[in-house]
């Protein structure tokens, strides 16, 4: 029985102390490691640059806070209803948190569903085309597919519980009805927005010239699991 080439070539090659593989494995590691390091620090640096001077605003808006008021044009998202924040959060005054109930206790803010729409649309607006639609979704027991506007990474930790806590309900000028513009510092001014859209950058260096302006935390395991 002849030995198969491949087989011997393997032996010998992981028999010779010239050529252990280890070493290598490791150098090429710390290599990418490295490299990845520097990628990010440049990243990160370059960001940093490019808003110097005018990274942070001290605002009325949030009352004892400064955030970067970075904006960011994001493309209108298709929606399967024409919804519309101006005529809800803005010319009608619905709070925000009726809506998207869970920002001030959990990680997401959720969208609401169709329940909460017809406790106004079975009697609101009932004949535009729009609420038609909704009340035939109501009727076979669905809800609209809203897509989403914002998505971060998953490798990312967020939460939106945190954030409205610090500025909002510890903060002692502004009361509940104040909750849009807390908002507003991450999401723009979504009131005054017919359809939802990104207007805030919400990349890593926007996240942390906050963090460093207004003493949230900078270590990478609390945004990074
Ligand atoms: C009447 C209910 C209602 C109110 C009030 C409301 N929203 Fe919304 N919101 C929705 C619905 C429905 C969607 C999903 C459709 C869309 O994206 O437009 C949504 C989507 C959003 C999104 C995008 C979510 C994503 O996919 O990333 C943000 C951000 C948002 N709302 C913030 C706000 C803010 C800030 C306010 C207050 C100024 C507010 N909303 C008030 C119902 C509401
Ligand atoms: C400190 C920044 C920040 C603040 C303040 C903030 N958000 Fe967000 N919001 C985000 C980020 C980041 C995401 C994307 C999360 C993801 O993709 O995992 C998001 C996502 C959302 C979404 C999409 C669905 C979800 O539940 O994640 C809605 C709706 C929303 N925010 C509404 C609000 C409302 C309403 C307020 C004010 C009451 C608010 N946000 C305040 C940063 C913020
Ligand atoms: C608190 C009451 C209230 C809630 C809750 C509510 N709406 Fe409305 N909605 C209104 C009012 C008021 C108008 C303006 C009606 C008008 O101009 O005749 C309106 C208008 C609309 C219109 C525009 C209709 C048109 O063509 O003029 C749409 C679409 C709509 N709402 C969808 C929704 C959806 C989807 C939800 C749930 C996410 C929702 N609404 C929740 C009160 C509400
Ligand atoms: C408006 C300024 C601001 C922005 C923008 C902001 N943060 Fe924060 N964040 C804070 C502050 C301040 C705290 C500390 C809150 C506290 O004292 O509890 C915090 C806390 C957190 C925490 C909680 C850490 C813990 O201890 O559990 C996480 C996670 C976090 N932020 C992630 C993010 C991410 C991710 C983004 C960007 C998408 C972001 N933040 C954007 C101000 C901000
Ligand atoms: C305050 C929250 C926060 C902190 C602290 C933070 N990051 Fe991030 N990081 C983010 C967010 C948000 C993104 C996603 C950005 C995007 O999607 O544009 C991200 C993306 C990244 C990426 C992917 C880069 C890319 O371009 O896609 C790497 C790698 C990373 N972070 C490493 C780190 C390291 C290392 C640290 C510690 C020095 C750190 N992060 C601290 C929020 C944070």
């Amino acid at each position: 029985m002849g030995y198969q080439a491949g087989e011997n070539t393997d032996q010998m090659v992981n028999n010779s102390p010239k050529r252990r593989p280890l070493p290598w494995i490791r150098l090429s590691m710390a290599a990418v490691l490295v490299g990845a390091i520097v990628v990010i620090a440049a990243q990160v640096f370059e960001k940093q640059l490019h808003h110097e001077g005018e990274d942070v605003v001290a605002g009325p808006i949030v009352p004892g806070t400064q955030f970067p008021d970075e904006t960011f044009s994001g493309k209108d998202v298709p929606q399967p209803i024409n919804f519309s924040h101006k005529i809800h959060a803005g010319d009608n005054e619905i709070n925000c948190m009726f809506c998207h109930t869970y920002a001030r206790r959990s990680k997401v803010s959720g969208i609401p569903p169709l329940s909460k729409c017809m406790g106004c649309h079975t009697t609101i607006a009932t004949e535009k085309p729009e609420i038609e639609k909704l009340t035939a979704m109501w009727e076979k027991g669905e809800n609209p597919k809203w897509n989403k506007v914002h998505d971060l990474p998953d490798f990312v930790h967020f939460t939106h519980q945190r954030h409205l806590k610090r500025f909002l309900f510890d903060n002692e000028e502004l009361d509940v009805s104040d909750a849009k513009r807390v908002c507003s510092m991450c999401h723009g001014d979504i009131a005054e927005m017919t359809v939802a859209k990104k207007s805030r950058p919400l990349t890593m260096g926007f996240c942390i010239r906050c963090h460093e302006a207004n003493e949230g935390p900078s270590d990478c395991t609390k945004c990074h699991k």
